[in-house]
């Protein structure tokens, strides 16, 4: 049987939510990933020292069996820098939101003015805080992420020593730009890779499909895989696993979001099997984010099976990607 090992996997962007959902999904990204980037958009958003060590202390307490680092992030305002002093050491990045563009990010940034944004950004750079962005505009929504890239450009060129993370990419126009400026790095999630705009409205409406930004074209998705199966070294893993309630999706107004932390791992690696790259998966999902971040998470390793292996329907509330469809890979043991 075809097994492939993974050590210390990393999720460099994963939604936990709160309370009894954390509960539930929280155990789910423990059991397979050494840690995650946890992203702050609660209601209200993590945005005080007090927010993220509260945070903290209750992702530890919903899994106490396994060893998991949630890596905090706060919710961008424009803080000032003796507040991003006092709260360096207990966060890896900030993360920023266009207001109103996604779930929860009502408070977000309304207008990209560089120099209402100049001393966070340049406090940032100092303290070497990471600045994870979602980059999206309210245009069309299939040109967002795209007409983002001039917001990208200034971003990068006004602040050259802050490391950008344009998170959960979605367009060739987005991996263009990795070549561009060198402080400008980007998160991939497993359901980008898989799917394109047809899988979400192009038969009949999926809403288990949905999330923001939407799956683009069948030419992004190849941009895509492409720096993803290279591991080009400025990717890293992001899952966006964004969970809601079944209620919340299958709905009059669905919830934008896809659910696929449990089976991350085994998507990953039959794309990558598929493409014959599974020699590069470990670095795209833990080598080139503890590079980028600088961080050592503690020992684990995974094996991974090819095995048919029929994705549980629900877990708990909440509908993964391809519930109750197989996938070609497993998960063997995890130690
Ligand atoms: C995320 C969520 O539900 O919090 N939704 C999504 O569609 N990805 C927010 C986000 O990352 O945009
Ligand atoms: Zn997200």
């Amino acid at each position: 049987m075809k097994t492939h090992t993974l050590l210390m996997p990393l999720d460099m962007h994963l939604h936990l939510r709160d309370g009894v959902m954390l509960e539930q999904v929280a155990p789910l990204s423990a059991y397979t990933f050494s840690g995650a980037i946890v992203m702050p958009n609660l209601v209200p958003p993590v945005s005080t020292v007090e927010d993220v060590k509260a945070y903290k202390q209750r992702i530890m307490a919903a899994v106490p069996n396994d060893y998991f680092e949630p890596y905090m992030t706060l919710f961008y305002k424009n803080y000032d820098k003796r507040f991003l002093e006092s709260v360096k050491d207990h966060i890896l990045a900030i993360k920023l939101y266009p207001a109103g563009i996604t779930t929860n990010s009502e408070g977000g940034v309304s207008s990209f003015n560089i120099e209402e944004m100049r001393p966070t950004l340049e406090a940032m750079s100092e303290l070497g805080i990471v600045l994870c962005v979602h980059g999206e505009t309210d245009g069309f929504v299939m040109d967002r992420e795209a007409e983002f890239m001039s917001i990208y450009e200034m971003l990068a060129s006004n602040f050259p020593n802050l490391k950008i993370i344009m998170e959960h990419i979605t367009t060739k126009a987005a991996v263009d730009m990795l070549e561009r400026y060198p402080n400008l790095y980007a998160t991939i999630t497993v359901h980008h890779l898989l799917l394109t705009l047809d899988d979400v409205v192009g038969g009949m409406m999926m809403p288990h499909h949905f999330c923001k930004p939407i799956a683009k074209r069948p030419e992004d998705k190849e941009a895509l895989l492409k720096v993803a199966l290279d591991a080009h070294p400025k990717v890293m893993f992001g899952s966006d696993s964004a969970p809601h309630p079944i209620s919340k999706k299958e709905a009059c107004g669905c919830a934008a979001g896809v659910f696929t932390a449990p089976i991350a791992l085994q998507l990953l690696c039959e794309i990558f099997d598929k493409y014959g790259k599974l020699e590069n998966l470990q670095a795209f999902v833990s080598d080139n984010a503890q590079n980028i971040y600088g961080i050592c998470p503690e020992f684990k390793e995974i094996v991974l099976e090819e095995r048919e292996f029929e994705v549980p329907a629900i877990y708990g509330n909440v509908v993964p990607l391809y519930g109750g469809k197989k996938i070609k890979w497993a998960i063997q043991s995890v130690e």
